[in-house]
């Protein structure tokens, strides 16, 4: 089994294996061309065309010599010979421009194509798939896996159909026209070009593993980015510093291993390769000496047999670029044939059905996807009325954050039921289920853009006064119009350039824009201070009223108003109550949580 990261770095496809099954479901990513297949087979006509017309205008240099030795069989003159030399090549610059134009246009649409089904597939996902895999792996996908494919289709495919083209064309001529020199010819260079391409596959897998090891240094610099804070917080500089040169060490001991090994095929090919091509130009020689074959003979020879080495030699490595490409079709069609979980048709018209607002949880039993073996909800039940407040406590790792989380349905229950106004929540179409509901996380990540982009997500049909309406109501107005730029103020990535209790504003400006009939608030004031505590928590208020709320706190304070107080201890409810109910029990939970606060 591979880990996670050897997958990533593309270790696992050491070597590259073709079978009919896998050839077969590669051929799948087609349909993405299938579009522009009248471009494809148009600039597939060119290719053709321009390939043959390359062997013709191959011929010329040998008629050339033939003319000059008085042996041409055409009695074509060498003016003749250089006017036809330069019909040729023009007609053949014309092929080429169309046949790399053609395929660019294929593969730059297919591809595009191929991208946005990919980004469509991944965006409606459920949260499972992404928590069993790396932020990284994934954009490896959409940016590593289509590149190859695209090389694919934009290149590797034409010239590989061009190498063999001219390989069997070469092959053909040499047989047709020189007879004996071809038997000679056909033994020596495919036993050459062999050898030639054993080596050229060793080098490739060491070449292939610097490249991993130099995708493990980038991660090391990757990961001490994005948490330089911490790096420089526990003064770990020196040991990261020792980490990467110690990898980056490893990298290039394997560098120069490839590169010894370069070093050896680059003089193998010299000695080798050019000498089996004199070893043939000689036998041919030996031909034209005895007056068997004209002098233009012996240069069509040596001409064709380097042509047709070449091909051999190119198309060892596009097979292997072909092959590699099929493992990226075979990873991109894994994402493409997960089960979506919201459908996005093109005009999402699902019609607003807005709830009353009535929940219930009845015996609900949980366990993350990712790790089964841990019932996180062991039997909880619950009910709100339309427009309730209540308040889930507990300690930490209670389960009160997944309750939240299921009735978003990031997650299906195994157990038990969630109903929302009467009906099961998995009966709703999932799109207009979440358009009623909305949540505030401890947590606020904003998008990178502009705090205005950032409030619009609750609604992007909102009018400037609705934005500026929201702000106002989420206590957020007043340090927005204190920045210079206003609604445009750029948040930084994630929104760092906020502040904690700014961020939680702006999350809200977004709830109430949404408008929702049922809203979670996930300790949406815990890590603020008490002044923007105040603000937020009013801020709140203003957002909760008229809406059926589930409010998650830590800090007992905030949830002294609520309707109903579920107290949660290891995915169990065990007390439920109001404040003052609660209170009265001596012994209970809810009273030595809120002893230790009283305390504090
Ligand atoms: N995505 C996840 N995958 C696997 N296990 C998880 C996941 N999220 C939470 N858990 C586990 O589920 C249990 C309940 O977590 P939950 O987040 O619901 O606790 P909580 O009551 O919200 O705690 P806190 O007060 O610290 O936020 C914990 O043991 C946690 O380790
Ligand atoms: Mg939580």
């Amino acid at each position: 089994m591979a880990t996670r990261r050897e997958q990533y770095s593309g270790k696992t496809e050491e070597r590259p294996k073709l079978s009919r099954e896998k050839l077969r479901k590669a051929l799948k990513i087609f349909s993405y061309v299938v579009p522009y297949k009248w471009t494809f087979i148009a600039g597939m006509a060119f290719l053709a065309l321009g390939s043959l017309m390359f062997l013709a205008i191959m011929k010329l240099p040998g008629e050339i010599l033939n003319v000059i030795s008085g042996e041409s069989q055409y009695g074509l003159s060498l003016n003749n010979i250089f006017v036809l030399l330069l019909i040729l090549l023009g007609i053949q610059s014309v092929f080429s421009y169309f046949r790399v134009q053609l395929f660019a246009v294929v593969s730059e649409r297919s591809m595009a194509l191929l991208r946005n089904d990919l980004y469509e597939k991944l965006i409606t996902l459920g949260i499972p798939f992404f928590e069993e895999r790396r932020v990284g792996e994934i954009t490896s996908r959409m940016t590593n896996d289509v590149t190859q494919v695209q090389g694919v289709v934009s290149m590797t495919l034409a010239e590989f159909i061009r190498q063999i083209i001219i390989f069997i064309g070469g092959v053909v001529i040499i047989i047709v026209s020189m007879k004996k020199l071809a038997f000679v010819m056909l033994i020596t260079v495919p036993l050459v070009m062999f050898l030639a391409m054993f080596f050229g596959r060793y080098i490739r897998k060491l070449m292939r593993e610097r490249q991993d090891q130099l995708a493990q240094t980038n991660v090391i610099v990757e990961e001490t980015m994005q948490s330089i804070q911490s790096v420089k917080a526990y003064t770990n500089e020196g040991f990261e510093l020792r980490r990467y040169t110690k990898q980056l060490d490893l990298t290039v001991r394997t560098a120069l291993r490839a590169a010894h090994m370069r070093g050896i095929f680059a003089a193998f090919i010299i000695f080798v390769m050019f000498g089996a091509l004199f070893f043939i130009i000689y036998q041919a020689a030996l031909l034209t000496q005895s007056g068997a074959m004209p002098k233009g003979g012996l240069l069509d020879f040596a001409v064709y047999t380097a042509i047709i080495g070449g091909a051999i030699a190119s198309l060892g490595s596009f097979y292997t670029e072909i092959v590699s490409a099929i493992g990226a079709t075979e990873r991109i069609l894994e994402i493409l044939e997960q089960p979506s979980e919201v459908a996005l048709t093109p005009d999402s018209g699902v019609a607003k059905t807005r709830f009353i607002g009535h929940i219930q949880y009845r015996d609900v039993r949980f366990s993350y996807p990712t790790r089964k073996d841990i019932e996180v909800l062991k039997g909880v039940s619950l009910e709100i009325e339309p427009g309730q407040r209540i308040a889930l406590v507990g300690p930490s790792g209670a389960g009160k954050s997944t309750i939240v989380q299921l009735l978003l349905q990031f997650y299906t229950v195994d157990d038990g039921n969630i109903l929302v106004d009467g009906k099961p929540v998995s009966q709703y179409d999932l799109r207009a289920y979440r358009q009623n509901i909305a949540i505030v996380p401890q947590e606020v990540m904003l998008f990178g853009g502009t705090i205005r982009d950032n409030i619009l997500y609750g609604n992007p049909d909102a009018s400037e006064e609705d934005i500026v309406d929201a702000a106002r109501q989420a206590n957020a107005w007043e340090f927005i119009s204190a920045f210079p730029e206003g609604l445009d103020t750029i948040v930084g990535e994630r929104g760092v350039k906020l502040s904690g209790g700014q961020r939680q504003r702006v999350a809200i400006a977004r709830a109430i824009l949404k408008d929702p009939a049922i809203l979670l608030l996930d300790e949406a004031t815990s890590s603020l201070d008490a002044e923007s505590e105040k603000l937020v928590q009013e801020a709140l208020d203003v957002l909760m009223k008229g809406r059926t709320s589930i409010i998650i706190a830590h800090r007992l304070s905030t949830i002294r108003e609520a309707d109903r107080i579920y107290v949660l201890d290891g995915g169990q409810i065990v007390e439920q109550g109001t404040h003052a109910e609660l209170s009265l029990l001596d012994k209970g939970l809810y009273n030595s949580l809120a002893r230790l606060q009283f305390e504090i």
